[in-house]
């Protein structure tokens, strides 16, 4: 059974994946992180990640792997490397461009299908998994966003604006939602959540029991 929780930037998509697949004993995929290991990739090449033919042509020394709990790019684990500001940019900027889509799409098909898989990102229901018997979409009101992220990077020791955290969440959903191939979006089957009231356990407990409902009638 595959699962997609597409939405926003930190609408809280990836700690409401990992723990439902703790809860459900799903295996879970964050394709996030795999647009974030390319722009990585690149920008160590010094290559500049809205350059599509660069960033095209950079891609055959590209290798992303997505072993359990890890990210890997060339064999070397970046699971903390990826969340740097300046990767997060990247990404966004480095999912525009078709050769990239593809290359992670046919990863992603290829790591989950075939298993118990919760897959987050921006077009897992919409376009990588158009089948996928359950589909989410997590919204949030957007200024919620960023005092939850900016409140998540003080805990780690970064101390930045809300403001500051908010222009770059804009900018990102904007390029993401408009650009051609998958954009970000909602599939015309995916139930969508508004989670600006929601306690992450709440929003957890209602995806589990959808989840769980879906599976008791398959
Ligand atoms: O979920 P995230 O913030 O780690 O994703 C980083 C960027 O990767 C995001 O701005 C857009 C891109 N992305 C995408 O285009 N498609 C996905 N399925 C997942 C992420």
């Amino acid at each position: 059974m595959i699962v997609t929780i597409d939405g926003p930037s930190g609408v809280g998509k990836s700690t409401v994946t990992k723990e439902l697949a703790a809860r459900l004993g799903f295996e879970y995929l964050n394709t996030g992180a795999m647009y974030r290991a390319v722009a990585l990739a690149v920008l160590r090449a010094g290559i500049r990640p809205g350059d599509e033919a660069a960033v095209t042509a950079a891609l055959a020394g590209v290798r992303v792997e997505v072993p359990p709990g890890c990210i890997l790019l060339n064999g070397e684990n970046v699971v903390a490397a990826i969340r740097a500001p300046d990767v997060s940019r990247g990404a966004s900027e480095v999912a525009v461009h078709r050769a990239v889509r593809l290359m992670l799409v046919a990863a992603q098909r290829a790591t989950a299908t075939g298993h118990d898989m919760i897959c987050d990102g921006r077009d897992q229901g919409s376009f990588v998994f158009p089948t996928a018997e359950c589909k989410f979409f997590l919204i949030a009101d957007a200024r919620v966003r960023a005092e939850r992220r900016a409140a998540e990077l003080a805990a780690k020791g970064d101390v930045v604006s809300v403001a500051d955290v908010m222009r770059d969440q804009d900018e990102r959903d904007r390029r993401d939602a408009a650009r051609e191939l998958a954009p970000m979006a909602p599939a015309p089957d995916a139930m969508v959540l508004d989670t600006t009231h929601l306690t992450t356990n709440e929003v957890i407990n209602r995806l589990e029991n959808v989840v769980r409902d879906l599976r008791a009638c398959l």
